[in-house]
Order: C-alpha cells, then structure tokens, then sequence
C-alpha cells in the first residue's frame, strides 16, 4: 500500500474511530475498524517467548491447552553468549513464535542499561555496556521482524530501577543520555529499523516518559526519523493533551475501563471544550493513526498477504541449546577440576534448590508457560544417562512460589496489583507487605534450612563429586521490585561454605539474571559457573558444559561488584535514590567506574573463562579516513588456539582516548568478535572500527565529537585483561551534531 493509499484510509476514518485506534481496547489489543477492514492491533509480552493468552478483559488466563510456547533464554544469558548470530537466530524464533501465536507486535526487546546491579529486572536486558547492547539487540530486532511481526524495544528511557517505577524522575546529564542509556535504542531504530518503541514508565526531567517530547518527538522522531508506533508501558500514560501533543501513538493499560483511558473518550471532551486547538489535535491525531497503519501495512495486516508461522517447531530447539550453551559462563576453575570426567562420576550428589526448580512461569510479564523446561537436575540426569547415581538434596529451603506475580490479589496474574503497589508503594513504605514474612514463617525457614543443610553436607562426605546449583529465583529478579542488598537468600552463603569445607571439589553453580555478593566463599572456591534464566534448554546446556562436552565461552556483559556497596549509583545515594534520581555517576556506570577508578570488583566486565587457552597478540591499526565528518580504522591482530580442544573465545577491543580534552572513562568498548578455533589453529583477525568508536557527547556543540590526537587500542580478554596495544592518530576533528529527520 502506498502512503497516498494509507492517506486515503485515514480520510475515510472518523474521528471516533480513530481515537478507537490509538487506544487498548482489550488488555492487548486496540480496536480495529471493521467496515475499512483494519484489524485489531494484537500486542503480547515478552522477552523471553509469547506470554499465555489473557481474557480480553481480566488478568487471568485463559487456561488454554494450546498457548505452551519455546522458552528463550534471558536477554542478560543472549548478551553472555556475545554472540550476533544466536541473537538473530533466538529474535527469528520470537517473532516466528508471536506470528505463529497470532500477534502482531511482541513486547521485547528489554534493553535498559544495567546501572545497578539490584535492579530487578536486569535479567530481562543486555547488561551494563551501551556498545554490547547495540550490538545485540540490532539481530534480535531484524530476527523479530522477518516474521511480518512488530518489535517493541523497551523500556525507552532511563527504565533503571522497579523502586518508584511509576513516578521516579530520573535527572540525567545530556552526556550520559548519548553516550550510556540512548545508544542501544537509536540502533534499534536506525539500523534494526524497529517498527515498535515502548515508552518507559518513568518520568525524564520532570516529563513522564511516554508523553515526553524530548524523548518521543525529538529525539526518536525528528533525530532518529522512527517510523513506526510508540506504545505506553501498560499505565504509563497520566496525561490526555501531553500524549495527544508529545509523540505518544497508542495507550495501553492494566484495566479494562478503556473508554476512560486518556486517549480515549477524555481525548474525545478535551477537544470538544476547546482546551486544544481542533486542527493541531485532529492533525495530531491522524500522525498517530498514520503510524499504525504504516505498521499495519509492513506487517501485511492490510493485503491479506501477510505470512503464516508457527510455534513450538522442533528445529528451532537447536539454537535455543547453541544459545543456552554459549551463555554459561565460567567464571574460576582452579586445579582444572573442571569438565568433570562421565566415566568416573559414578555417584554424584546434587545440592541446591536451583537444580530442580523451573523459572519460566516468573519474573512479571516476561513469565512463560514454557512447552517445557529442562532443570539443571534433569539435564544431569539426561547427559549421563543412566551411568551415575544421581542423588539430590535441596540443600536450603525455599517455599517461595518463584512468581511473586502469582495468584495475589483478586486479579489472577498480579500485574494490575503490582501497579496499585507501585503507586501505594510511592506514597507510603517502600517494601511491599506481602514480602514482609511473619516471625513463624521466618523461624520455620531457619529450622528448614538446617535440616536440609545437614543432610546436604551428609551426602557430600561420600559423592564422587558434588555439583551445588543455588542462586536467585523470581521472586529477587522480578518485575516491580528491586533487590536490596546482592546477598544469595536462604542462607546460601554458609552452606556453600561448609559444603566447600568437607568437599573443596564442589563445583559451584550460580543460575540468576544479575551479579550476587560471593565475598563469603569465593576464595574457598576452586570453581565457579554463572548460568542464567538461560531457557528451555538450559539445563541439559549445563550439564554439558559441567562435564566437557561443551567448552564454556560465554562472557559477563556486565561487571560483577564485590558487593553493592561499591556500586557508584549506590554509594552516591542514587539507588534507588528519592522521588527525584540524580544520575551523579553520569558517564561512569559499570566498568566504565570500576576500571576508571581502580575500585575492585569480583569479576569483570566481559570476563569468562574457557577449558582451552587462547593467546591474542600483535595488534595493528590503519586509519583508513580522518575527514572532518568521519572516521574509519582496520584493526587487525592474530588468535591462536594454544590447548588441546576446540572452543571459541570473545576478542575484545577497547578504545581509550590518550590525552582526553574531557573526562573520559579509561577505556571503553567498541568492537568485538566471537571467535571459533580449533585446537592448534591461528588465525588474522581484522575489525573496522568507524566514527562512533571515537566520539564523546558534547554537551554545548549538542553533538558527538571526535577530537583530533592519539587514541590507543586496546585488545583484551576482558576489561581488567588487556593483552596487546597499539596506537593511532587522526589528524582532524570530527564533529556530528544531529540532523532533524524530514517526518
Ligand atoms: C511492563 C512491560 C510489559 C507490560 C505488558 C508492564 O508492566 O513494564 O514491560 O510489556 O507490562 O505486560
């Protein structure tokens, strides 16, 4: 359909039907109009896979025999794996699997930068680094997308913390918009070309997020030249003429009033009364509706020739088990004792909760009703097939449901409650009542947890070896909720010690979707595995890795503090802060602080280990352009494969500024290649580095700039290892302030 085509529709809309447009009408869904043969708009979360099917009207669901879906490994495991291709392999299932499941738009990517570590939905973005999550979230986007399905990149912007989600305004330096929180977003759109972008909930500079015109209009619009449709978060939306003027194109919501809805029958009086000029709303209008039926028409929705798909399809299981595989990372294996050898584990004991718990049914709109979930438990039991006694004991006690979302309230799901929370919460205590556990229970846990320890350090004395699978649940990396301090619940901290006491051979298995405080055990700890939500087939992926039939190569995306106390936004008082955050670590999040500052952390950025080795060297770099409005440079060095397997390794380069003008971080980074290598093998590797690589924000020439001097490149195993350098000049200054996108 042509742009006149479209233009022609809208002429034929009425004004009521319209507003219907840009509006739920339904817990997902917007109204269509039938006589012009425009559908409804059918959204769905999430992240993770395609959410169970609500009742249009009510969070509960439906109880469909039919809505089990893949379940995708977090965005914090995707960005582990550091790896393009499997983000566009696990994108292409999610779009194929909300075509399949008859949606039009999914509600994901999540990619809000990790500021801190207690956030609680850090499990549903790609960590702390600005580059890593441009990087991947482009692939996921384009993989979404090839299924004539919608994206919805989330939660633009500055979405960093669930304290006060609803209403926390969030003071942010221009600097550190451009440079930490915005990039990933503008590649989304600009080079995944994104037909969705979800306004975050809450406010920028005193504006709620999803009517914000610096955001919406601005910058998404007029800088990046978005295309598609601007969606509230579900209640994000406070303001009828703020949403009609300030770039918001279709409001959804958590209650089932939607003729109330403020761009619904309040949008209808405002202009009715004259408070806004008719023409400017009607013309405002019509911009909204033109973004959705542009959608509409991309996605096939209005030529009957749109795609079919499916879901559950067992090929994809492949790239699932590849995309599991690649993002367990190995964090310590001292005395090599890992892989553990099949053949002499006859009797292994396994200990911890987490080894036989399943996760996809939590963590607030990014639960699943997973087709299936394979546990680490079952995992170990699938690769070792019937060859070892596998005894397992849960270690510590933990009768928490892992979905705090789960039956609270008199909404089944808990969604529209945790809202109310979110907005009592704000108001009056932070800490939402049903956390608070009574004194008996509190007791009944202590006495719990020291049997099951008891029994657990028991068995350990006469295992052939010991696996300990603890971490996080659901009910720590959630929605609505952040954490409080990174401590492991259910005293996990003295049982990992006295199980590394009689068995210094446990190996140490940590599955969560953020970094915890390890200070407690971890120098008694000869190993140590970080595995995430990593999906349906994340256990039998690392079973695989614990017993060698996988080289481990997956990489933190984000630094794993000591404790939270050194987190700069924490020891600033900025996390979760007041009413008001002021983001007074500015450009310095996540390495970008530790690595500037010498402050120590547990593990670094881009940190993993592997049970091969891997020898970098001989970095060279070419300035292949150094005009005055941009930058190119080959970089190229050699990888070799020193040990005995095959595996892959994550090449990282750094860029740091010799002789800064301004305060820059020591280094930052701006190109990476996952690499595959056979045992013996060499190989040249060559990246090109351009413009971006090089910039800062300048706050007064309001655009990115490259000084003219020396810039190192750094190439480095991870942010703390840097194993080669070189050095390059330019000549000139290159200066690229924004252009307004002709919309
Ligand atoms: C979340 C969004 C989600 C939406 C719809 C909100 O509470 O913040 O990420 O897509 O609900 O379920």
């Amino acid at each position: 359909m042509t742009k006149d085509k479209i233009k022609e529709l809208i002429s034929q809309l009425t004004l009521q039907e319209k507003i219907d447009m840009i509006h739920g009408n339904g817990l997902f869904a917007t109204k269509g109009v039938e006589r012009l043969g425009i559908p409804p708009f059918i959204t769905s979360d999430g992240p993770r896979g395609v959410r169970k099917d609500f009742e249009n009207d009510k969070w509960k669901d439906i109880g469909l025999s039919y809505d089990y879906v893949s379940y995708l490994p977090c965005n914090s495991a995707l960005a582990a794996t550091w790896n393009r291709e499997l983000a566009y392999a696990t994108g292409k299932i999610l779009g194929k699997e909300a075509r399949g499941r008859g949606k039009d738009m999914i509600l994901a990517p999540g990619i809000n930068i990790m500021r801190s570590p207690l956030c609680g939905r850090s499990f549903e973005y790609m960590g702390e680094d600005p580059y890593l999550a441009s990087e991947m979230v482009v692939p996921v986007v384009q993989g979404i997308e090839e299924n004539d399905v919608s994206s919805c990149v989330k939660h633009f912007a500055v979405n960093n913390q669930e304290t006060r989600r609803l209403d926390v305004d969030v003071e942010v330096s221009e600097r550190a918009l451009r440079e930490i929180y915005l990039p990933g977003f503008e590649a989304a759109v600009k080079k995944g070309k994104a037909k969705g972008i979800m306004g975050a909930y809450n406010k920028l500079r005193g504006t709620h997020c999803c009517h914000n015109d610096y955001l919406l209009n601005d910058i998404l619009r007029k800088e990046w030249g978005f295309k598609g449709i601007t969606v509230s978060d579900w209640g994000g939306v406070h303001d009828t003429k703020e949403a009609l003027m300030n770039g918001l194109d279709m409001e959804m919501s958590v209650t089932d009033n939607y003729d109330e809805y403020y761009m619904a029958s309040p949008l209808l009086e405002l202009i009715e009364s004259g408070a806004v000029d008719r023409k400017t709303a009607c013309t405002k209008i019509d911009e909204k509706v033109r973004h959705i039926l542009y959608v509409m028409n991309e996605l096939h929705m209005l030529d009957g020739e749109r795609s079919a798909s499916t879901y559950n399809d067992y090929q994809d299981k492949a790239a699932l088990r590849q995309t599991a595989r690649e993002s367990v990372v190995l964090l310590k294996n001292e005395k090599n004792i890992l892989p553990l050898d099949k053949k002499k584990v006859k009797k292994l004991l396994v200990v911890g909760e987490n080894a036989n718990r399943q996760h996809a049914p939590g963590g607030g709109s990014a639960e699943i009703k997973a087709l299936y979930e394979i546990t680490p438990l079952m995992g170990l039991h699938m690769l070792l097939g019937g060859n070892a006694e596998i005894v397992y004991q849960p270690g510590y006690f933990n009768e928490d449901v892992g979905n705090i979302w789960a039956n609270t309230g008199d909404s089944e799901n808990g969604q529209a409650d945790s809202l109310n929370q979110d907005a009592e919460a704000t108001q009056s205590s932070p800490e939402p009542e049903k956390k608070i556990k009574s004194e008996e229970k509190q007791k009944h846990q202590k006495e719990m947890n020291e049997k099951y320890q008891k029994e657990a350090i028991e068995a350990a004395k006469d295992a052939d070896a010991v696996i300990y699978v603890g971490g996080l649940t659901h009910d720590y990396d959630t929605e609505g909720q952040d954490r409080t301090d990174m401590k492991l619940p259910y005293e996990q901290d003295r049982l990992i010690s006295e199980l590394l006491e009689v068995r210094p051979d446990t190996v140490v298995v940590l599955e969560a979707g953020s970094p915890v405080d390890m200070s407690a055990w971890i120098d008694g700890a000869d190993t140590l595995i970080y595995s995430w939500y990593a999906g349906m087939e994340g256990g039998i992926a690392l079973a695989e890795v614990i017993f060698g039939d996988v080289n481990p190569s997956g990489r933190l995306p984000e630094t794993f503090p000591i404790s939270e106390r050194e987190c700069p936004a924490v020891v600033l008082g900025e996390f979760p802060g007041g009413d008001q955050v002021h983001y007074g670590e500015d450009i310095f999040v996540g390495y970008r602080y530790y690595d500037t500052y010498d402050v120590p952390t547990a593990f670094p950025f881009g940190y993993g280990l592997s049970y091969t080795d891997f020898v970098m060297t001989g970095i060279r770099a070419e300035v292949l352009e150094d005009c005055a409005d941009s930058k190119s440079v080959k970089v190229s060095f050699d990888i070799s494969n020193i040990g005995r397997r095959a595996g892959a390794t994550v090449a990282q380069i750094y860029v740091a500024d010799k002789y800064p003008k301004v305060k820059k971080p020591a280094k930052e980074l701006k190109a990476f290649e996952k690499l595959y290598l056979e045992p013996g093998e060499t190989r040249e590797v060559t990246l090109i580095l351009e413009n971006d690589a090089f910039t800062y924000y300048d706050e007064e020439l309001h655009g990115f700039k490259v000084n003219a001097g020396s810039y190192m490149l750094l190439l480095a195993k991870n942010a703390d290892e840097v194993v080669d350098v070189t050095e390059i000049e330019f000549r000139c200054s290159t200066v690229s302030c924004a252009e307004k996108v002709q919309i």
